[in-house]
């Protein structure tokens, strides 16, 4: 068994560590303007011009199953959607705003159909719920608002109940615990509470755990889910910290006691959470497959995400890139669900990566760089039954000791070493595996 014990957490998340993979989707009306979730707040666009993405919104070609295909194909066990962004804009048909999807030409309740959809087949379905709204009238201004550098921002801001909004949140996650069957993440973003307006904006502050009332929020959600997890973005510590677009080198720990805690990435195919049309930064196909198999070496979960165009669908970008996943893991999943960082006693190959099955039997070669014909596995003679290739399960053979080799000088090799020798030409697989049998 897997010797890495992860600090306790007060939701289930045994099945989320199993698990490893999952979707996140970014969808809302910043899909309209295409160029960013942010985009209300980094072009100041004023309310009369966002309604116009409110009176239009028209996402015809929405199909939850197909996405869920997809996600399926992909080999995604879970996935986390925005309920509400940062924007204020409810994707689902809630009973406190009228700023909401079912008002909209949509007419449809698209967090259902979602829900629906993903659980049919098989997937835990999780919210993301934005804590920012730029959108609700007792949201108060501050330094990530859209209306910060307004001349009248002070005046618009006069009156706003950041408590009343407290209690608009507690209202919305009352409706999406209740209204939606058994949900197994909420995934809260974020808190800046250190933030202020410089100058003469300083009456304008970030908000946080105070602010959002945060303590009643999660006792709320955890009386109507008991088991469900919860990120770490309300400032209270929960189930899940939530690393974002940037590649951990380690297990993650807690940053007061030392313990290995429950982790998650969240990275984007491109660089944009919600759909960008003309943002070119998409990840190559190797790129996507490491940082799946680097988190999972390291005994993290990786949620990759996902941003649909306005009509609904994921596009043709997104689509090769989950095809990448696809064609990865139909042959190679046995190396990431039900697996974590490998016993310290293993040392990975250069240009490899490891990991091992949490009852300890199977390890786990990942080749990032393929090798001219041999692998050596450092100290690793006498430890191994069996290995083959993962993909097609065709044998390796192996030599345990130093490679020897005519007219090489004395070799530095061990002779408690284990030599894979591999075919000299890489197999048709984008990151081959290596899958040993332990005795
Ligand atoms: C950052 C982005 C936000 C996105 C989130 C996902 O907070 O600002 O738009 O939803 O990351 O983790």
């Amino acid at each position: 068994m897997s010797s890495y014990v992860t600090r306790k957490t007060p939701g289930d998340t045994a099945w989320f560590t199993h698990d490893r993979f999952g979707m996140f989707i970014h969808w809302g009306l910043y899909a309209m303007p295409a160029r960013h979730e942010w985009i209300k707040t980094r072009e100041l666009i004023p309310e009369e011009h966002y309604q116009l993405y409110f009176e239009n919104f028209n996402p015809d070609l929405y199909d939850a199953k197909e996405w869920a295909r997809q996600a399926k194909a992909a080999g995604m066990k879970y996935a986390v959607m925005t309920t509400k962004h940062h924007e204020g804009f409810c994707m689902f048909d809630s009973q406190y705003t009228d700023y909401k999807c079912t008002n909209t030409p949509a007419g449809r309740d698209l967090i259902r159909e979602y829900v629906d959809a993903f659980r049919a087949e098989g997937l835990h379905v999780g919210f993301y719920y934005s804590l920012i709204d730029w959108h609700h009238p007792d949201f108060p201004i501050d330094p990530l608002h859209p209306r910060r550098n307004d001349p009248d921002a002070f005046e618009q801001n006069k009156g706003r109940d950041v408590h009343k909004y407290a209690e608009y949140m507690r209202n919305q996650i009352r409706e999406l615990l209740t209204n939606y069957g058994k949900i197994d993440i909420l995934w809260f973003d974020f808190s800046y509470s250190g933030r202020v307006g410089e100058g003469d904006k300083s009456w304008q502050k970030g908000k946080g755990k105070d602010d959002w009332e945060a303590e009643e929020l999660i006792a709320l959600a955890r009386s109507l889910q008991p088991g469900i997890i919860i990120d770490n973005r309300t400032e209270i510590e929960q189930d899940l910290w939530t690393p974002e677009q940037f590649q951990p080198t380690e297990w993650q720990r807690h940053p007061e006691t030392g313990e290995l805690v429950v982790w998650e990435a969240c990275q984007t195919f491109s660089g944009s959470w919600g759909y960008y049309r003309d943002e070119t930064t998409w990840k190559s196909p190797e790129m996507l497959l490491r940082m799946l198999i680097n988190t999972v070496s390291l005994g993290g979960n990786l949620l990759m995400n996902v941003g649909p165009t306005a009509r609904g669908y994921f596009d043709y970008r997104a689509e090769s890139a989950l095809a990448v996943y696809a064609d990865w893991m139909k042959y190679n999943s046995r190396s990431i669900y039900g697996c974590t960082m490998a016993e310290p006693e293993f040392e990975a190959p250069a240009d490899c990566r490891l990991t091992q099955s949490v009852d300890g039997k199977r390890l786990y070669v990942h080749i990032f760089a393929y090798p001219f014909q041999t692998l050596t596995l450092k100290g690793m003679a006498g430890k191994v039954k069996y290995a083959q290739f993962l993909h097609d399960a065709s044998e390796l053979r192996f030599t345990e000791g130093a490679l020897r080799r005519d007219y090489a000088g004395k070799s530095e090799l061990e002779d408690k070493d284990l030599v894979l020798h591999l075919p000299a030409v890489k197999p048709n697989c984008l990151v081959p595996v290596v899958e040993l049998f332990l005795k």
